[in-house]
């Protein structure tokens, strides 16, 4: 067994995830990146690692497939022999405005819930038997405020993050006392992920809607995400079934 503490990060090829695993290399564990199509920024990123010092393996795999969830645990315990958090962080989405209820059908719903519900949930269950063999190991889920206020990216995603809340206490309670189970809500992020789905307008008065609103007056940045999944995952030693909002301070809004 690898005597350095190993975080797994699903779809960490960009964005949170990709700030996520750089942050843990940054505190000297080794890495697990995963994704699910495309294999260079994958590589791009374990660059990033390995130049901080981390030791990187590099596993293709699709969380809305069980044996591929299987296989990512199964390829983590040959090369490593532990891990000690995981963080559930792959997701997708379709962009839908919010009162055009027929842009949205049950197959949308069927796609989005297989990944970032029923994909973190089998993937937390493929890590188990490795987690709790380390003490103080950790999930971390990536929900959204869209699972809380109403806004997001359509109705079937803040539905699927909604879901995502209620099987972080769950699994809390389910885990515990050897597993801590979180999630983090963050607000807008700046990253490819809404500039792509909304296009460079829409996104930005999303932009300039959020900052004039959020106490903070700015958006997070992936960073931000990687910071607080850190701190939940290697930290926060009594805490479990939590859901972090995230949000410069946009629901309290400015004074
Ligand atoms: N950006 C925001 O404003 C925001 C706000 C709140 C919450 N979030 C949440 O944060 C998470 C990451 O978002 P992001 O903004 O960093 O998006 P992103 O840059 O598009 O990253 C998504 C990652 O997930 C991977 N992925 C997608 N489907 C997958 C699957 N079935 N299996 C494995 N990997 C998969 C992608 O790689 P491949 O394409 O190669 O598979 C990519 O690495 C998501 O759960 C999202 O819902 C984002």
């Amino acid at each position: 067994m690898s005597e350095r503490k190993v975080c797994v990060v699903s779809g960490s090829s960009s964005g949170i995830g990709a700030a996520t695993v750089k942050r843990f290399a940054q505190e000297g564990w080794d890495v697990v990146i995963n994704y699910s199509r495309q294999a260079a920024p994958a590589e791009a990123v374990a660059e990033e690692c390995r130049a901080l010092g981390a030791q990187v393996l590099l596993v293709k795999a699709d969380v809305s497939q069980d044996a591929d969830a299987r296989r990512l645990a199964d390829e983590t315990r040959a090369c490593f022999g532990r891990a000690d958090v995981l963080v559930n962080n792959a997701g997708t989405t379709k962009f839908v405005a919010l009162k055009n209820l027929d842009g949205l059908d049950a197959e949308d719903f069927q796609r989005i819930y297989a990944v970032n519900v029923i994909g973190a949930f089998q993937l937390s269950r493929a890590f188990v038997p490795l987690l709790q063999q380390q003490a103080g190991a950790g999930i971390v889920n990536i929900s959204s405020v869209a699972s809380m206020m109403g806004r997001g990216s359509s109705i079937a995603y803040m539905a699927s993050k909604g879901a995502v809340n209620a099987m972080t206490v769950g699994l809390a309670r389910a885990l515990g006392p050897q597993i801590r189970v979180n999630a983090i809500a963050p607000g807008l992020v700046a990253s490819s992920w809404l500039q792509q789905g909304m296009g460079p307008e829409r996104y930005a008065a999303h932009l300039k809607a959020w900052t004039d609103t959020a106490a903070l007056g700015e958006p997070l940045t992936p960073e931000d995400v990687a910071d607080a999944a850190w701190w939940l995952g290697a930290g926060a030693a009594k805490t479990t079934g939590e859901v972090l909002l995230l949000d410069a301070g946009f629901r309290i809004t400015k004074g």
